[in-house]
């Protein structure tokens, strides 16, 4: 770790949950009484519970990565070390919890020039993330990449999805062009399971480097894993101080009892709001750098808890949709809605405390009253009051609302809010009584996308892709 995080730096760093805009002596009516909160204290406890209990049983892999990876973070920060020189150019290939991961944590941690400018790389490659198959997206950015200087990073823990397998094919065919086909192995790394999955037998016959997805931690739920970590590790983020960071926000969500675990009471009040007719939830980050952690947050809120089945099998249908929103940008296209729209969200603001860098606003034309006041505030003083405006605003117009702050953006504080929505929603799925990990909906679309073309053992999806009604030419307007 570059720098030493003592008791004192980490309480500084911690992030801080301000849920007073959730309650009714704050937004009226439409907010909680504590009483309501506590009749839930016993679930909540329980529900964790459950989660340390499955934890014990293997099965939430996702809280053993803050301690278990201290090789492997060796070995990821070695192999960037050993061939970030070699390379100008690294790919991630990956899809939902293969790439959004990536994604939030190379926003947040680098700077946001990071590809056009080498002075700020500090030596290590431009990393792209291609999470889709758009043919004019991929082109553009294969067709421009040098292939003798582009190491590609296929990550698919199933091995088999087709987004992510035919960029790789794509990818694959071009670096063979150039380098030959004996040596496609060098170009390419394949994060997936270990144990299954065509990815791992083709990591295996082409001689790639492997790194690993633990089976007991999903998509979603595997940004701390080589997942996310290996193109951090190659852009130069500290691993040390992200795991840090999640270590130190477990240790919060398990020692401290419900009126003081910002997790708990969280999963309670989202629980609730959603049965209250709440049921979009908003991420609104005041600060470029977390725009994409608010993407991670969609995916893993909706993944996880867009469920039509309880445990016992009863059809509930359940799961608060998640909306992802960035101030002040946003002020200027969705608050309008927020304020005055139907009484169904609740918004989260990410409060960043301190900003990398701030710059003054010129003072000028000071003249002109509705202009001149500007001059002599800084950008960041402008951001926090645009977000404190905004609280305000919602605030009386009794919309729930909570903002969590965060000291500064770094790996020790995005850590911690990585782990802090997972575990959240770990507890939420619980209090619905769902399945949070599993993903039936997704896998459904993959399988109909597999029998349309033609993969072997899908013939039942094709069949009823052809058979499915033919739509009605009128209604094609
Ligand atoms: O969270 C999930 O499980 C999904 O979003 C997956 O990450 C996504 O479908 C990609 O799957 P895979 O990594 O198997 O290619």
């Amino acid at each position: 770790m570059t720098e030493e995080m003592t008791e004192n730096r980490m309480e500084d760093m911690r992030i801080k949950l301000d849920i007073n805009n959730m309650f009714s002596d704050q937004v009226g009516k439409e907010g909680f009484s504590r009483e309501e909160i506590d009749a839930y204290r016993d679930k909540a406890l329980k529900a964790r519970e459950n989660i340390l209990k499955a934890k014990e049983e293997g099965k939430m892999g996702f809280m053993e990565l803050p301690y278990n990876q201290k090789e492997i973070i060796k070995e990821l920060k070695e192999t960037a070390e050993k061939l970030k020189d070699r390379f100008e150019n690294f790919v991630v290939l990956g899809i939902g919890g293969s790439a959004l991961g990536n994604t939030a944590l190379q926003t947040a941690i680098n700077d946001s020039q990071y590809n056009l400018f080498s002075e700020v790389r500090n030596g290590y490659p431009r990393l792209f993330i291609s999470d889709n198959v758009d043919p004019s997206g991929i082109s553009s950015l294969l067709e421009k990449l040098n292939p003798e200087k582009t190491l590609f990073n296929v990550i698919s823990k199933s091995g088999s999805t087709a987004e992510t397998m035919s960029q790789f094919l794509l990818a694959r065919k071009i670096v063979a062009e150039a380098v030959g086909e004996d040596r496609v192995g060098e170009y390419f790394i394949a994060t997936t399971s270990r144990d299954s999955g065509y990815l791992i037998e083709i990591a295996a016959r082409e001689g790639m480097k492997q790194f690993y997805i633990p089976d007991n931690v999903g998509g979603r739920f595997s940004v701390l894993t080589p997942v996310g970590l290996l193109s951090a590790a190659f852009t130069g983020v500290d691993l040390e101080k992200l795991l840090a960071g999640a270590a130190y926000m477990d240790k919060i969500i398990n020692e401290r009892d419900f009126w003081d675990n910002p997790v708990l009471l969280n999963s309670v009040l989202h629980y609730l709001a959603f049965k209250r007719g709440k049921v979009m939830s908003v991420m609104m980050p005041y600060s470029d750098k977390l725009r994409d952690f608010a993407d991670w947050y969609r995916q893993l809120w909706a993944e996880s808890l867009g469920k039509e089945n309880d445990r016992k099998g009863n059809k509930i249908n359940v799961g608060p949709t998640p909306i992802k929103a960035l101030g002040a940008t946003d002020q200027h296209s969705q608050v309008q809605l927020y304020m005055e729209g139907p009484y169904d969200k609740i918004i989260t603001f990410l409060e960043v405390e301190n900003f990398s860098e701030d710059i003054e606003i010129p003072a000028a034309y000071e003249d002109l009253q509705g202009l001149g006041y500007l001059g002599g505030h800084s950008f960041a003083e402008l951001i926090t009051a645009e977000k404190k405006a905004t609280e305000l605003a919602l605030t009386k117009r009794n919309r729930l609302n909570q903002t969590v702050k965060v000291p500064e953006v770094n790996e020790f504080t995005l850590g911690q809010l990585f782990y802090f929505y997972e575990y959240q929603t770990a507890v939420t799925g619980e209090l619905f009584n769902i399945n949070a990990f599993n993903q039936p909906g997704v896998e459904l679309g993959k399988n109909y996308t597999y029998g349309i073309f033609g993969r072997k053992g899908y013939e039942e999806m094709r069949k009823e892709f052809n058979q499915s009604p033919a739509h009605d030419e009128n209604l094609i307007l």
